[in-house]
């Protein structure tokens, strides 16, 4: 078996465990009411990272690990079109998925770790949780190599994942001393900002369910509480 077919199916069993162990449900916010709370603290990182580096809606965008293209669709409903916007993921259904529900984005079925799109070719490459699934890390640092090389100098990456993971199989946190690993922080790259999001899992979870008026200002109060973050690096110019 070809690495890529060993990388998908490695991939394909990951999610298949996931849901499996977690439930059907796990990211449902019609079916679940933990996941609101944790979506709206996510998506404030992105809103608040994105702010600071003043996104230009006519930057062309690649999202890394796309899967069916979820944070695509966020960059449309804040006014981006979707010819700007780019995703690439190694999961046949996942973008099987995507092409279906929005032809008009610009879906590739292939492993990050060798894209085909030209250098510096991106105002801006970002990926969303998928850093804190990959354990194996020279697929990891073989993703970061190339969000790099695809990047403008000057253009930025934005990694919005979890920095906490506690050991547990299968995960393997962006904490900020991986990050600098991975991207070559000081060398090839620079941090921008980083923006906090959601709680850890199962508080966020239970307070998005049980007490969701306490949701944010818990933040506020005990931000080391707050696992999930938005980290924007810049790509030095050469
Ligand atoms: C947690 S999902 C995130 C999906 C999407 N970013 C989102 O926010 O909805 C991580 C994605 O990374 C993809 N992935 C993992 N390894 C990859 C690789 N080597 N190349 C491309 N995609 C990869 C997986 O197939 C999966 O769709």
């Amino acid at each position: 078996m070809s690495v890529a077919a060993t990388r998908q199916k490695q991939t394909a069993e990951w999610y298949e465990d996931y849901y499996t162990t977690k439930g059907d449900d796990r990211n449902d916010p019609l079916r679940n009411p933990g996941v609101l709370f944790q979506n709206l603290a996510f998506e404030k990182s992105i809103v608040e990272a994105l702010r600071t580096i003043r996104l230009d809606k006519t930057w062309d965008i690649l999202d890394v690990g796309c899967g069916a293209g979820f944070s695509m669709l966020r960059l449309l409903s804040y006014g981006l079109e979707p010819e700007h916007l780019y995703g690439i993921d190694i999961a046949q259904d996942r973008i099987t998925r995507g092409r279906r529900r929005q032809p008009a984005l610009n879906f590739t079925l292939g492993d990050a770790t060798a894209m085909e799109y030209p250098s510096n070719r991106f105002d801006l490459a970002m990926e969303s949780t998928m850093f804190v699934q990959i354990t194996d890390e020279t697929m990891a640092g073989g993703i970061a190599r190339e969000m790099v090389r695809v990047v403008k100098p000057g253009g930025y990456i934005m990694l919005t994942d979890w920095r906490y993971s506690f050991g547990r199989p299968g995960y393997y946190a962006l904490s900020p001393q991986r990050i600098a690993s991975l991207f070559g922080v000081g060398t090839s790259t620079r941090v921008v900002c980083v923006r906090k999001g959601a709680l850890l899992p199962p508080l966020g979870r239970a307070l998005s369910r049980y007490l969701p008026t306490l949701y944010f200002p818990l933040c506020r109060v005990l931000p080391f509480l707050v696992g999930q973050v938005t980290v924007v690096l810049q790509k030095v110019s050469a």
